[in-house]
């Protein structure tokens, strides 16, 4: 048993959606969740950029005291490196794996589209572990920059003009390939789940990576002994690295039932891991 919280970043909101399905799934964890609000979008940004980003990110949950830390983010997932991550002080997890096992599960035809930022799709992440999970699969792979923000931009109501627009435009060839199963590799994307599914059609499965996710770190909380003592009534603490002003409308679009908690702005920079000298993880505590 441990009482301490669960950590869950990334760029922006889009891991919120991963925090839905880990209320629901583990509603007796507390979680810190820090959301990079100020630096939102990762995925159009360089691997070194990424990976200094999420050596911060990193080291502000670390500073934040818990006991495990999921990278709530395509983009980060398929580019930190595990030779990092394995040396973490707590365990970690992103998205990939357990999102690509739940679409290994669910095609029959073993035709697998895999939709992400330029960075995950560049990456070929979620492609590797498919080839090894699906014998003989095929692949189809689209970048979809401009999905993030629009999803950051709320424009993820039913039937939006610009963002069905966009979809067709992206999502046009992809239709035409056959495939059975479609990952939705970027946590923003459930978002734009209905909209997506509506025009790929009811023979596509839409595999979620907050969900498959969160089902998979039931399963290693259980296996490491570290789920809390308490089975309901977790907290959610919220930190963002830009202004807290509108948060609490995005968090319920994100959230729905599942909100709560409150939202503080945080100077990421000063964070790092392995810490900086002198910096708030070397001194075990921070000033956020
Ligand atoms: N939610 C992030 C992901 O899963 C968004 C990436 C971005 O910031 O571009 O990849």
């Amino acid at each position: 048993m441990d009482n301490r919280p669960i950590g869950v970043f990334d760029s922006g909101l889009g891991g919120l959606t991963a925090v839905r399905q880990l209320r629901q799934v583990l509603p007796g964890e507390d979680i810190v969740y820090f959301g990079d609000t100020g630096r939102v979008p990762y995925g159009s940004r360089g691997r070194e950029t990424i990976i200094q980003y999420a050596r911060q990110d990193i080291g502000f949950l670390l500073s934040r005291d818990v006991k495990f830390i999921v990278a709530a983010c395509g983009t980060v997932s398929s580019t930190y490196p595990p030779a990092e991550s394995s040396h973490l002080p707590v365990p970690f997890t992103g998205v990939v794996g357990a999102t690509a096992r739940c679409a290994a599960a669910a095609t029959r035809n073993g035709r697998i589209g895999v939709i992400g930022t330029q960075a995950t799709i560049r990456s070929g992440s979620y492609q590797a572990v498919l080839r090894q999970l699906v014998p003989g699969v095929q692949l189809f792979a689209k970048a979809c920059p401009l999905f993030v923000p629009l999803v950051e931009n709320g424009y993820v109501n039913d039937g939006n003009p610009v963002t069905k627009l966009v979809i067709a435009d992206y999502l046009t060839e992809l239709r035409g390939t056959g495939i059975d199963t479609l990952i939705l590799g970027c946590t923003h994307y459930p978002l734009l789940q209905k909209m997506i599914g509506e025009f790929m059609g009811p023979d596509v499965t839409l595999i979620d990576p907050g969900k498959s996710t969160a089902n998979a770190l039931d399963d290693a909380l259980s296996a490491l002994e570290l789920k809390s003592s308490r089975t309901e009534g977790g907290s959610v603490q919220f930190y963002v690295s830009d202004s807290t002003e509108g948060f609490a409308e995005q968090e319920a679009l994100f959230l729905g039932k599942y909100g709560g908690g409150p939202v503080e702005q945080i100077s990421i920079e000063q964070y790092n891991w392995p810490p900086v000298d002198g910096g708030p993880n070397k001194q075990g505590k921070t000033n956020g």
